[in-house]
């Protein structure tokens, strides 16, 4: 039997993502849906505006669209609310057994909670058994990283655990769907560059380096690099594209990058539905990756790495492009739920002893 899943925030842009990537999931079946006040009471497919290309599944249409309270709430919880709004609603969940997998910015740098890309640092997922929440009602709170620093850490974790990397520049190309729905004014956006997100770059920095640090006890070393990231908002729908300059502890060759993406293959053997074959994938074009062309590789799960060349001012420079509603937010939840199932703390969510 399929585990039953809620959605918070399930008419937003991440919670529409959710329910596409959840029908016919083998392992999860949604069962509960909640939004603001504005949604609740009304069914479903009359509180949400689907934007999505591919039509709202039947069943979901019809369901009720419950209060955001845990009451009735199904035990594991996809949340996708507003940094703000998920500060005070995640820990009421978590703190009634609820195992909350959270898209929001709101705890990803709290110390017990793990900040987790599955391929990068599967093993940070032990801060669980460290949360309050959890040693009185079994529940937690696990999240995922900001939609651009997704794509970056998948990119710089195989080379990292190669080669060491002593610092990073980052400037990012951004669809305006990661400021989801109605985001960006048109007017804001069309034929235009928006040189700024609020807080995006101090988010990238110390995710990034939180991602690729190293579990010590009960919490998480980060990466000891120097980074700089630059966020730009661009009228693009959907795909995140950056472009990086790294340094590196040890020399490599550009042959030696290429064959650190292509044989970087953690969860092989995991069987995890959502989780790509080849979670980097080098293309030799010369330019590419582009978004309309690369962001729904691997399903929208992989990132693409091109345009690999010698950099002036560090070693090496090279250009990522990853899929920001997919990878970097309702299918990097999922691959984390699923990670969390084939550790055996997610089914059921079991109080420890
Ligand atoms: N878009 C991306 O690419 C992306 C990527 C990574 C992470 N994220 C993060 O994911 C989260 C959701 O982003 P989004 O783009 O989906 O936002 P969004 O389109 O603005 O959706 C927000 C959702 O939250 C609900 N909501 C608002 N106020 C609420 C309240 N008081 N109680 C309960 N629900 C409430 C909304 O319901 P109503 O429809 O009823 O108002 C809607 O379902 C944010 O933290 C964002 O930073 C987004």
């Amino acid at each position: 039997m399929r585990q039953k899943i809620g959605i918070l925030g399930a008419t937003g842009m991440v919670g529409q993502r959710f329910i596409q990537l959840l029908e016919n999931h083998p392992w999860f079946e949604v069962a509960w849906l909640a939004a603001s006040d504005r949604s609740s009471g009304k069914p479903y497919g009359e509180a949400v505006r689907w934007k999505l290309d591919t039509p709202l599944p039947e069943r979901i249409a019809a369901m009720p669209v419950s209060p955001a309270t845990p009451e009735g709430a199904p035990r594991v919880i996809f949340a996708a609310l507003d940094a703000d709004i998920a500060r005070e609603m995640e820990p009421q969940f978590a703190a009634a057994g609820c195992a909350v997998i959270s898209n929001s910015s709101a705890f990803r740098m709290q110390e017990d909670v793990p900040l987790v890309i599955p391929e990068v640092n599967a093993e940070h997922l032990a801060l669980v058994e460290s949360q309050s929440w959890r040693r009185a009602s079994g529940g937690y709170i696990v999240t995922n990283p900001n939609c651009s620093a997704i794509g970056l850490v998948l990119a710089l974790k195989p080379i990292e655990e190669r080669f060491g990397i002593e610092a990073i520049f980052v400037s990012t190309m951004q669809a305006v769907s990661g400021a989801g729905y109605p985001g960006v004014a048109s007017l804001d956006i069309l034929g235009n560059v928006v040189p700024f997100i609020r807080n995006e770059e101090e988010k990238m920095q110390e995710e990034t380096l939180k991602l690729l640090g190293r579990l010590n006890g009960n919490r998480v070393e980060p990466l000891g690099a120097k980074m700089s990231a630059h966020c730009n908002r661009v009228a693009v729908e959907d795909g995140h594209t950056e472009s990086v300059s790294i340094k590196l502890a040890r020399k490599a060759t550009r042959e030696e990058l290429i064959a650190a993406w292509a044989q970087f293959a953690p969860l092989k053997g995991r069987d995890l539905p959502t989780a790509p074959a080849q979670p980097v994938e080098f293309l030799a074009a010369e330019d590419r990756p582009q978004p309309r062309l690369d962001r729904m590789r691997g399903a929208g799960m992989a990132a693409s790495v091109g345009r690999l060349r010698p950099c002036g001012l560090l070693d090496w420079k090279f250009t990522v492009l990853s899929h920001n509603t997919i990878r970097g937010a309702a299918g990097a939840a999922l691959l984390n739920a699923e990670l969390l199932v084939s550790l055996g703390k997610l089914d059921p969510v079991a109080v420890p002893a």
